[in-house]
Formats: structure tokens, C-alpha cells, sequence
């Protein structure tokens, strides 16, 4: 006879509990990076939204920016690190190969045992952190998990490449998901269209590299113009079904948390969106770039700060970028 295992129970309804971000010291500013191509403080403040972003100084690594991010979202948590049962890193500038930094981070807070892995998901890697979070707890397999978005892109970032380099920036994000009494995740939409593997990808594979006569690090390479306009246009279907998912229409929103990819997508969104006047929008882009993985986490986390958005208010998280892949839910902010 087939032995009878039995089904794991988790919580009825999960959150994010609390939320913390890191920002690197050292400000950049388009002049600084215009030193390195052909381009213009307007041009990228015109086409990007971008005015200035900030790069990790040597000891700003992705350990150092993700516990720093995480001790902040655990405390206002008010859990205790040990309480963890998973960490989550999504990032694709942790430069080695295996183990992953998860588990690094998980040792430095305390929270061990908890499991600990890494997640390629690039832009979107946190929305996919923060759905698979939300249905661990759900399921049983955690009480808390730690999510955290961390990126140190300059890293890998050409400083004369002209597609990416005024783009691309540093910082970490991190919240904890736990169990609530009323629902504060909505169900995650996300997907992948590898036709557009191309459109943003490291130039060269490692293994191209190691056999170059003269091996450089490899960097990121974007095509930007197909991905504005796929993300300008498609994006804002994924936004929609995510809030159809969650049962809520753009009235129930207070808060708009798209990924930090370029100020023109995010105004191309609301408008597809038909967001009401009132919805906060999160612009962080304007002084903290692209910061991938960290941004919504970071510009979410920055609305809080500055009272624009307080907690309790129903925001709308939406990602996308290299793969191309995407993520959206509907969240209330801790
Ligand atoms: O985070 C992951 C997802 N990423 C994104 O969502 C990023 C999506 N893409 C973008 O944000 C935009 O495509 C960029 C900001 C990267 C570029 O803006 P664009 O409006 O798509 O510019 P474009 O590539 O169509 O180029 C327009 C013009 C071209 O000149 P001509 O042919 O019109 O004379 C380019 O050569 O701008 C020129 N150009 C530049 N000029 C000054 C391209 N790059 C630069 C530059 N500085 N850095």
C-alpha cells in the first residue's frame, strides 16, 4: 500500500512585515559618467530620468549592502534573525559562480539554519522573491523569509559602453514575509519570453572568456530600444492582471512601485495603467539609477521614508528585465 504523506499547512494569509534598504555613499553624476562616452547630462536626464545614481565603494559589497538592508527589515519585522527559515538573495552581481551569498548573509544576521539560495531572475529576481516567499509561508515551508534585491552592477558595467553605462547603479533592498491576519500579498503573475534572451545579457560567457588571448571581465550589453518598447507596452498588461488576480482595480491603489528601468517607461505605465492623480508614483530612478534586483525594494522602502506612502497603503510592485522575464503583485506596504 502507497503510504500516506501528510500535506503541509501553513498560513492563511501572508505579508511583507517589515522592509529596509541600503544606498551606497559615493554619488555619481552624469557628468562623471559622461567622461567615459559620448553623451550628455541632458541626453541621459532627458531619455532616462536619470540625474545621478550611486556605486558601491570597494567595501560596499553585496554581503555588506544586503546585511545591512536586512537588519533594518527584521527589526521593523519584529522578529528576531533566528526566527528565519529561508533567505532569498536575487541578484546577478554576486561574482561567483557557487555557493551562492545567500547563505554568507544568512551566517553574518543570525538566521541559520535557514535555507539560503540565490535567484537569477535579474530585474524581476525580487517580485519572483517576494511571490515564492509569500507561498512558502502559505504552504508551510517557512514562517518568515528574509527577500532581499542586492545589486553591485558596477561591476559589471562597461564605463564606455554607451547603451549601459549611465544605466546601470548599486544598493540592496531586503523584506521579511511572514504570516498575517489579513491578506497583504496578492498572487504573483510572472513569466518569460526567451525569444528576448539577447536584448540584455553579459557580452561574453565565462568559458568564451577564459579562452580569450587577452581575458576582460565580462559585462552587461543592453539593446535598449526593443526593451523600452516591449516593456512600455507589455508590461502594463502584466500590471493589470496582477491587480484582476488580487481583485482590485487601479482605484483600490495608493502606491505604484514599477521596476527603476528609465522614467519613460514608468510614465508610459501609468498612462497605459490609467492610474487615478492620487496613486503615488515611485520616480527613485532620478537619484538612484537602475539598480536592477534592488529597485523596487529601494523605491518603495524611500516612499516610506519621506511620508509619500505610509504603511497600510495597497501598492502595486511590477518587474521585468534581462531574460526578458517579469513579475507583478499586488502588496500592502508594511
Ligand atoms: O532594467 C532592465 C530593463 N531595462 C530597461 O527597461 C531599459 C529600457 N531601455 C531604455 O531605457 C532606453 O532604450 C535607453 C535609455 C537605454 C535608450 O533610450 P532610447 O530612447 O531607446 O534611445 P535609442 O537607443 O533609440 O537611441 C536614440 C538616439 C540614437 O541616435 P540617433 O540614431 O537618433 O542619431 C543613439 O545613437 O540616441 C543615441 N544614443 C545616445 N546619445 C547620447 C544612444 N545612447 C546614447 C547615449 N548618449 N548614451
Amino acid at each position: 500500500m502507497t503510504a500516506s504523506i501528510a500535506t503541509a499547512h501553513g498560513a492563511a494569509h501572508t505579508a511583507i512585515l517589515g522592509i529596509g534598504s541600503y544606498r551606497p555613499s559615493r554619488v555619481v553624476s552624469n557628468d562623471e559618467i559622461c567622461r567615459h562616452i559620448d553623451s550628455s547630462d541632458e541626453w541621459i536626464r532627458t531619455r532616462s530620468g536619470i540625474i545621478e545614481r550611486r556605486f558601491a565603494e570597494p567595501h560596499e559589497t553585496v554581503q555588506l549592502m544586503s546585511v545591512e538592508a536586512s537588519r533594518t527589515a527584521i527589526e521593523r519585522a519584529g522578529i528576531a534573525a533566528a526566527q528565519i527559515d529561508c533567505v532569498i538573495v536575487a541578484t546577478v552581481s554576486h561574482l561567483m559562480q557557487t555557493p551562492a551569498v545567500a547563505p554568507l548573509i544568512s551566517e553574518e544576521l543570525g538566521a541559520t539554519p535557514a535555507a539560503a539560495f540565490d535567484i537569477s531572475a535579474a530585474c524581476s529576481g525580487f517580485c519572483h522573491g517576494v511571490g515564492m516567499g509569500s507561498d512558502m509561508v502559505r504552504c508551510g515551508t517557512a514562517k518568515y523569509v528574509l527577500v532581499i534585491g542586492v545589486e553591485r552592477l558596477s561591476d559589471i558595467t562597461d564605463p564606455t559602453d554607451r547603451g549601459t553605462a549611465f544605466i546601470f547603479a548599486d544598493g540592496a533592498g531586503a523584506v521579511v514575509v511572514g504570516p498575517a491576519d489579513v491578506e497583504g500579498i496578492g498572487p504573483m503573475v510572472w513569466g518569460a519570453d526567451g525569444s528576448k534572451f539577447d536584448l540584455i545579457r553579459q557580452n561574453e560567457t565565462w568559458i568564451d572568456v577564459l579562452n580569450m588571448e587577452h581575458a576582460e571581465m565580462p559585462t552587461l550589453r543592453m539593446d535598449g530600444n526593443p526593451v523600452f518598447r516591449w516593456a512600455s507596452y507589455e508590461m502594463a498588461k502584466i500590471a493589470n492582471e496582477a491587480l484582476d488576480r488580487a481583485g482590485l482595480t487601479v482605484d483600490d491603489l495608493d502606491v505604484f512601485v514599477p521596476h527603476q528601468a528609465n522614467m519613460r517607461i514608468i510614465d508610459a505605465m501609468a498612462r497605459a495603467l490609467k492610474l487615478p492623480d492620487d496613486v503615488v508614483i515611485a520616480r527613485d530612478i532620478s537619484h538612484q539609477g537602475n539598480t536592477s534586483a534592488a529597485s523596487i525594494p529601494l523605491a518603495a522602502n524611500a516612499l516610506l521614508e519621506s511620508g509619500e506612502a505610509k504603511s497600510g497603503d495597497t501598492a502595486l510592485f511590477i518587474a521585468f528585465g534581462a531574460g526578458l522575464s517579469y513579475a507583478a503583485q499586488v502588496v500592502t506596504l508594511p
